[in-house]
């Protein structure tokens, strides 16, 4: 079996549409255009150019974009005063601090002050409390992105599906089993210490990749037809030396021969999470105005 590939690319291009039009109706019924703050601390590359897309992003689908940079060493309480004049301000509906932050920043104690119904990364214990007893709120963005392409090919019913999701992280896995949960699928997180890794992978009708190594799930792993998402995006050497290119933490060449649908890197996962951070605004707009 050859798997058919899910373009991601495409999705968040409709998604980003769709959210345009959501925001435009906003407007013209309501007055009011959303607002996102993106708050980056320092100078690393990847942060930028993660903020830059973001920023021009936010612009396209017809939102206020608001980017605050600060110093690398500028102090915790600089971000936290910063975190807390955007909560008091209206014209901000949502507000990210890019991560990671500078070793001497805890973001867990930036992430707890922003004010949870502007937490459009859905980091806040509030947030993640209320995911995890099935309660509306604010969903991080990029488990959503990769639920939203799982229900578009699964056709939306994804009940007593197996779904495995390796990584638990905060920001990723535990939220995507959550999410998964929801949808009545019989979720197992793995993580390091799971033992047989490949023969737990080959349980799930869902495969979900998330735990940062290159091209870990190989082929053996993929149960025939299966549906592979990979969240892994790595900088690996070129095998000809020269430079580097972008894999996931899926073989992708070996799992796409099993599968029945599997997310590329890049073009799969990765477009839909700033696709779902302008979803996640309009959201909290939407909720802000009442
Ligand atoms: N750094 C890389 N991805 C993200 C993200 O989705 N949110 C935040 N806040 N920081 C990031």
């Amino acid at each position: 079996m050859t798997a058919q590939v899910i373009d991601g690319k495409a999705f968040a291009a409709g998604l980003r549409t769709r959210v345009a039009a959501g925001v435009a109706r906003l407007k013209a019924e309501h007055g009011i255009t959303p607002g996102l703050a993106v708050v980056l601390v320092g100078e690393d590359p990847a942060s930028q150019v993660y903020v830059r897309n973001k920023g021009e992003q936010t612009r396209a689908a017809g939102m206020n974009s608001f980017e605050f940079k600060l110093p690398a060493d500028a102090s915790e309480q600089e971000l936290l005063e910063r975190v807390a004049a955007l909560n008091a301000d209206p014209a901000v509906n949502g507000i990210l601090v890019q991560l990671p932050l500078p070793r001497h920043m805890d973001a867990a104690k930036v992430i707890d002050l922003i004010d949870p119904a502007k937490d459009v990364d859905g980091f806040h214990v509030v947030n993640a409390g209320k995911l995890a007893v099935g309660a509306e709120g604010l969903v991080p963005c990029t488990p959503l992105g990769c639920l939203m392409l799982v229900k578009d090919r699964l056709g939306g019913n994804l009940a007593g599906l197996n779904a495995v999701v390796i990584g638990r992280s905060n920001i990723v896995g535990k939220p995507m089993a959550h999410l998964l949960l929801k949808e009545s699928c019989t979720v197992t997180i793995a993580h390091s210490k799971t033992r047989d890794l490949p023969a737990l992978a080959r349980s799930a009708d869902i495969l979900v990749a998330a735990v940062g190594i290159p091209q870990l799930v190989k082929g053996d792993w993929v149960k025939p037809g299966a549906t592979v998402i990979d969240v892994g995006i790595n900088r690996v050497p070129k095998l000809d030396g020269s430079g580097t290119r972008l894999v996931g933490d899926v073989d992708y060449a070996s799992a796409a021969e099993v599968a029945g649908h599997i997310t590329p890197v890049p073009g799969g996962v990765g477009p839909m999470t700033i696709a779902c951070l302008l979803a996640n605004c309009l959201t909290a707009a939407c909720a802000q105005a009442g």
